[in-house]
């Protein structure tokens, strides 16, 4: 079967090496996961005054977390915790009340950072939020990226062999673990 990932990559920054990591994680996945980015860069700071109206940028959002059979996020560590603009795109896929649209949805959260922590803290930070949310997460492996420009290309070429079969590991085992959610999801299934 093929499933479909929507990944967020959470930085806005042009020359962004968490959006080279996420081309690296696209070309080395297997050829069951296909992929298309839910982007968070024109949403509105979330406010509850939306609810009652909400907009279309929230409807899409919601409308593309929902279309997805899993959910990938590639993301830096801003200050130790989850950066603003993803933090605001999760607010948005959780409400209005009553229709959060990550509950059940498989997740796996991946990060690089030019230092040696490689966003363990935004993890961390990330595993509370997507608990709340009762979004299943890949728990095992956990990858903490150190980005070297010398590892990675631009287009997500991998230059170094144990590096390319860590990130080729974590997307089969990540593959492994939508397909067991969707099965525990599956009507009939207790
Ligand atoms: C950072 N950076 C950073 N790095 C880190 O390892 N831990 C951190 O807490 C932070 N905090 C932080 C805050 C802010 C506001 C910025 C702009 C940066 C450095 C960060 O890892 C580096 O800029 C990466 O290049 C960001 O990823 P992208 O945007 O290149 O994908």
């Amino acid at each position: 079967p093929t499933y479909k990932i929507g990944y967020f990559v959470g930085s806005l920054a042009s020359n962004s090496i968490n959006r080279i990591l996420s081309k690296a994680l696209i070309r080395l996945a297997p050829e069951d996961l296909e992929f298309s980015e839910i982007p968070i860069r024109d949403l509105p700071l979330y406010s509850p005054d939306y609810d009652s109206d909400f907009p279309a940028a929230g409807t899409d959002l919601k409308s593309a977390i929902e279309s997805s059979d899993g959910l990938l996020f590639i993301s830096p560590e801003y200050n130790r915790s989850v950066p603003g603009a993803l933090k605001n795109a999760i607010d948005w896929g959780s409400r209005p009340w009553g229709t959060n649209s990550f509950a059940r949805k498989p997740t796996g959260i991946i990060g690089a950072s030019p230092g040696s922590i490689g966003t363990a803290v935004m993890q961390s930070s990330m595993r509370s939020v997507l608990s709340f949310l009762d979004a299943p997460q890949l728990n095992t492996p956990e990858a903490y990226i150190t980005f070297s420009p010398d590892v990675f290309g631009d287009d997500g070429e991998v230059r170094n062999e144990s590096t390319e079969s860590f990130l080729r590991h974590y997307m089969d085992e990540y593959c492994a673990f939508v397909q067991r959610v969707l099965d525990a999801n599956a009507p009939g299934h207790i």
